[in-house]
């Protein structure tokens, strides 16, 4: 297995529950979408499943191993195995594009050999040929704090196509991508899953490309897995369901009920 969970909660220090009962697990080279409306745990599930937060209850398992019960060289050996594209990148913005990728590969890589890298950046070739994965390869040497939204989004993609890990999390890798290089960034990382067996995992509010792009597809609602699902049998009812809890906008009358946001959503060919 590439992870299970089983039976997780979390609930924030401040008692805000963000996930309750969640068992999933996942083999390796799958590819998942994790769709579903605001706040409805999917960037504490990406967490749980990147070893950053460790759940309130239940049992968690990644790469065959149990994160929370390994001593610190283990855990840290473990989450260099796993790679992470942030809701929001924690790349300094001063950083230039080579090295920012680079460092994708900084949790494998000795002290010194780290150290060096930041210093003079060494693999051009490695970093170039991720940046040319999400078509910013000419913006090599420019400075983060440079590139636009979408370009510093893609920046952070290619760190982890770079990094190659085993489990591949991205929580909104496209929100800032229009939407033919959105399908870019997702193939790149899609073919990057079907190469090195990596099980990719990201969170999407764009329901057509979480079905163009992801044969399995879980739904998930006030911190509840609602379904999970082959993206063929993501019916829009279910989408209907899963967008209809928020705000309470599900209206007496169910079949002329309007969803702004799920049918916003929906590919034209389901509606
Ligand atoms: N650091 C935090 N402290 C307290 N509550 C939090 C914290 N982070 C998230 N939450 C709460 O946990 C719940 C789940 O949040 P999460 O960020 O996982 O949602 P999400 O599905 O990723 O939403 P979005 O689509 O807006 O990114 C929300 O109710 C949120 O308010
Ligand atoms: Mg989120």
């Amino acid at each position: 297995m590439s992870f299970a969970l089983e039976g997780v909660g979390l609930v924030h220090p401040n008692g805000q529950r963000a996930l309750e009962g969640v068992t999933l697990a996942a083999r390796p080279g799958e590819r998942i979408a994790f769709i579903g409306p605001s706040g409805a745990g999917k960037t504490t599930l990406l967490r749980i499943l990147g070893a950053a937060l460790r759940p309130s209850e239940g049992r968690v398992t990644l790469l065959d191993q149990a994160p929370w019960q390994a001593d610190a060289r283990r855990l840290r050996a473990l989450r260099a195995r796993i790679g992470t594209v942030h809701q929001q990148p924690p790349i300094a913005p001063r950083l230039r594009a080579v090295t920012a990728v680079l460092s994708g590969r900084l949790g494998q890589w000795s002290t010194l050999r780290a150290l060096g890298s930041l210093l003079r950046p060494g693999d051009l070739q490695g970093a170039h040929a991720a940046l040319a994965q999400v078509g910013i390869e000419d913006r090599l040497f420019e400075r983060c704090d440079r590139l636009s939204g979408g370009q510093f989004q893609r920046v952070a993609v290619a760190r982890v196509l770079y990094q190659r890990p085993d489990l591949l999390l991205a929580d909104e890798p496209v929100s800032a991508l229009d939407p033919t290089l959105a399908d870019t960034t997702l193939r790149a990382l899609a073919a990057q899953s079907e190469a090195t067996g990596a099980t990719l995992c990201a969170s999407l509010h764009a329901v057509d490309l979480a079905l163009r792009w992801f044969p399995r597809v879980v739904g998930l609602q006030g911190g509840r897995v609602l379904f999970d699902l082959p993206a063929a049998e993501v019916t829009p009812e279910r989408l209907s369901g899963l967008y209809a809890a928020e705000g309470g906008l599900r209206a007496a009358d169910e079949d002329t009920a309007v969803m702004p946001m799920a049918t916003a959503f929906i590919p034209s060919g389901c509606r």
